[in-house]
């Protein structure tokens, strides 16, 4: 089919290599000609796993384009996407500027009936502005021409985003004419050949799908944090309890993981904006507004505890930091913890030596060079001088370190682990005191040590 995609940015680019990799014909628009100039060289601007050989081998056979014309664009499809950012205002509702600059672009160039197809997370009833705007547009120049708007909603992860796409549990597809519909179906027909993936509903329905998505998921986490902090006080082991609790089928073991918080482009961003919708609509969202009160105090977990094991002076102390990434197999560093604890340390007049696999680039577009923060190469490098050792992003590499090396490394033998990874009895029998999150005894014992 021919396909036309608006962003090229996390969603917009790994939906436009995936479906120009089942066979269709894909033009994906940009308005930075920089970027579409670097995605025409193979260039891809974001590490994402598998997602370069896709975009390489589609382009060159001529099946994903890259382009900042608008018109031909628009010309060429029978199903356009929409899949440009959504930031947050100030109020932290969806920013949606870019979505109906799209949604004006189209209805200055739409010459046939199309779909026009939300992908971005956009709030419930943004389907209907993005139809007012293509109409007004439309109606602007005169035409009478057919459209529909529809909502599909990605729920693609990072990292694991080329997979998720190719092989998605779910297509949700939210539209109110027949046409719509028939021809997503037809899109996605390949992809439900085991057996039918597709969940077909209104188009308000698809369209909150995807916050209830989110916010159930980002609930269960910040319910097992604070089920964390509460293990902590009365002496218990969060790490047992998540097994004893997931068993259960109906909690299931997946994503009830403890931490220093959840970040991302998706989870906070998606939480406030439901929280403000519901707000807009005369419902006050307590648990979700808790969900993100939970998440923002748990972000800075392993500062307070720096903050405790230090009689609360960090000053002229330097942190040794592993993980910068919101989280594994990413380089981004949207909402990451990282970023609040580097920001209280360096506040408290504390410095950081931090190593991250991929995302160190994106640290110093960041922050720049500044003298409280050194970028290191590797691991162990971050150790060099420093007081102690936090962890924050559970990259493979940070799975199996050698202990020993650290405790000699550091000069307080101490590790804040925020993640997890560790079984604390197997870092306290190399001679480090271990802070894990929920793990009371650990804390208790690391204290005494
Ligand atoms: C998320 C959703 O999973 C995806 O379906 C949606 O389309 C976009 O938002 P993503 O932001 O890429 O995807 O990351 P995800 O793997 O879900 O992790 C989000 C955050 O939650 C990370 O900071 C991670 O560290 C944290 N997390 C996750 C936990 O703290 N505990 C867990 O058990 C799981």
């Amino acid at each position: 089919m021919k396909l036309t995609i608006f962003g090229t940015g996390y969603v917009g680019l790994v939906t436009g290599a995936c479906l120009a990799e089942m066979g269709n014909h894909v033009v994906c628009v940009d308005i930075d000609e920089n970027k579409v100039a670097r995605l025409g060289r193979g260039e891809i601007p974001i590490f994402e796993p598998g997602l370069e050989p896709i975009v390489r081998r589609n382009h060159a056979n001529g099946q994903l384009e890259f382009t900042t014309d608008a018109a031909s664009a628009v010309a060429h499809a029978q199903i356009i996407f929409i899949a440009v950012g959504t930031p947050s205002d100030e109020d932290g509702s969806a920013d949606l500027q870019y979505v109906l600059s799209v949604a004006r672009s189209i209805g200055r160039h739409l010459d046939r009936y199309a779909v026009i197809v939300n992908k971005s997370t956009v709030p419930v009833g943004t389907a209907d502005r993005v139809r007012e705007a293509v109409a007004a547009e439309l109606a602007g120049r005169g035409a009478i021409i057919d459209f529909d708007v529809a909502s599909n909603p990605e729920f693609l992860k990072e990292g694991d985003a080329v997979e998720d796409c190719l092989r998605p549990d779910r297509i949700v597809i939210g539209a109110s004419s027949e046409r719509a519909v028939g021809l997503l179906r037809k899109l996605y027909a390949p992809f439900n050949r085991s057996h039918d993936r597709t969940v077909v509903m209104d188009v308000r329905s698809a369209e909150l799908t995807k916050y209830a998505a989110n916010a159930m998921l980002a609930t269960k986490i910040s319910f097992m944090n604070e089920i964390a902090n509460i293990a902590e006080r009365v002496g218990a082991d969060i790490e047992l309890v998540r097994q004893g609790i997931g068993s259960d089928p109906r909690i299931g073991y997946h994503f009830i993981y403890p931490g220093a918080g959840y970040g991302g482009s998706c989870f906070p961003k998606d939480v406030q904006a439901l929280e403000r919708t519901a707000r807009g609509v005369g419902y006050n969202a307590r648990l979700l507004e808790a969900v993100e009160a939970v998440n923002h105090d748990q972000k800075v977990k392993l500062f307070d505890f720096l903050l405790s094991h230090f009689d609360g002076n960090v000053r002229g102390r330097t942190i040794a930091l592993w993980g910068l990434a919101f989280k594994p197999n990413t380089d981004d560093m949207r909402e990451a913890s990282s970023r609040r604890l580097m920001e209280a340390l360096w506040d408290a007049g504390a410095k950081v030596r931090a190593f991250d696999p991929e995302a160190r680039d994106e640290t110093r577009r960041l922050y720049g060079e500044r003298s409280d923060l050194v970028l290191c190469d590797n691991a162990y490098q971050a150790l060099d001088g420093a007081d102690a050792l936090a962890i924050i992003t559970e990259w493979k590499a940070f799975r199996s370190p050698d202990f020993a090396r650290i405790r000699a490394m550091l000069k307080e033998p101490v590790m804040f682990d925020g993640r997890n990874m560790y079984e604390p009895a197997v870092v306290e029998e190399a001679g480090l005191a271990y802070y894990g999150v929920g793990r009371g005894r650990s804390v208790s014992r690391s204290k005494v040590s």
